[in-house]
């Protein structure tokens, strides 16, 4: 709540405000001076932004009100909500969507005088420093883990970049930086090197102590604190640098990468990848360009 005139307040709309998203950055943005208005669509959504104390707003008249509108809805129908709500926008509303596949697809509603703006957050890093019982439960950020965002904006206006940036900062909070990149880059870095690499790599771990444990028959008790204590130091040692690897290690690292890795595995930081894994997660025949 403020005590500003509204002209001075942005007024921000959270458009699936009980989704997965829609529910963190509303948490968030409830404790700042922003005005915010919640919009949802489905029935048992509505129950739950209801039973939190937050009033609904339309979607279409928070969109027509709003400074930022903040899509939170599933990228699948990010094409079809921006259909039906950025015309309805005031000239120089800042669009801001959460995952950058939808606008590197060409599928967000194009007005000239809306500018549109993503914002991924990063998530806490693996190294970070954490003191606090809140901040080791918060493995996801935004409620006490400080973490960095990754955000593009192509549209060349300062002031709506600073404005965009606030807002990030406050959903995603607390936030150590936010750093400015386009849309294309954006999506090099989510899903290539977030979701196609390192999480596929994190299920590749889980899958091979599903092995070690079931297949061999080691105790899992055993494998997974062999596992977990490996996978800090792998970690620690590759991207900190912070410890050599014994020359038998380096040996077992160069037989599992000629036993496990395709030899054309960056074949997937090429244009045309990038372009095949986002229509195949968007579900959509190809990309607009
Ligand atoms: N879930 C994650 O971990 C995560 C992380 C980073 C970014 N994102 C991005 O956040 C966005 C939202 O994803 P999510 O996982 O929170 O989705 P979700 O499915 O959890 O929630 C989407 C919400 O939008 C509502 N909705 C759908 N159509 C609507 C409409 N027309 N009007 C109002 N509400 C509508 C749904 O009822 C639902 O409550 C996506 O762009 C996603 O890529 C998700």
């Amino acid at each position: 709540m403020t005590t500003e005139s509204p002209s001075t307040t942005p007024t921000v709309a959270v458009i699936g405000a009980a989704g997965k998203m829609g529910q963190r950055v509303s948490n968030n943005l409830v404790d700042s001076d922003f005005q915010v208005l919640f919009s949802e669509a489905s029935p048992k959504g509505q129950e739950l932004i209801r039973s939190l104390g937050r009033e609904l707003t339309e979607s279409a008249d928070a969109a027509a009100r709003a400074d930022v509108v903040i899509l939170a809805v599933p990228d699948v129908v990010l094409g079809a909500v921006s259909a039906e709500l950025v015309p309805l926008m005031k000239p120089g509303t800042v669009v801001l969507t959460l995952d950058p596949a939808a606008a590197y697809a060409g599928l967000l509603h194009e007005r000239a005088d809306i500018h549109y703006a993503c914002a991924h957050p990063c998530h806490p890093s693996v190294f970070l420093e954490r003191t606090t019982k809140e901040e080791w439960a918060d493995t996801f950020g935004g409620i006490a883990a400080p973490q960095e965002v990754v955000a593009a904006y192509e549209g060349g206006d300062a002031a709506k970049q600073e404005l965009a940036e606030s807002v990030i900062r406050v959903m995603y909070a607390p936030v150590v930086d936010v750093h400015w990149v386009t849309v294309k880059q954006l999506a090099v870095l989510e899903p290539t090197l977030v979701e196609t690499i390192a999480c596929m790599v994190g299920a590749l771990l889980t899958e091979a102590l599903h092995e070690t444990v079931h297949t061999v028959g080691v105790p899992e008790k055993a494998a997974r604190a062999m596992l977990l204590g490996h996978t800090q130091v792998a970690l620690a040692n590759t991207l900190k640098g912070s410890n050599p690897f014994s020359d038998a290690c380096l040996i077992a690292m160069d037989y599992g990468r000629e036993s496990i890795v395709r030899e054309d595995w960056k074949k997937v930081f090429e244009d045309e990848e990038l372009d095949k894994v986002i229509t195949r997660m968007l579900k959509i025949k190809e990309i607009k360009r």
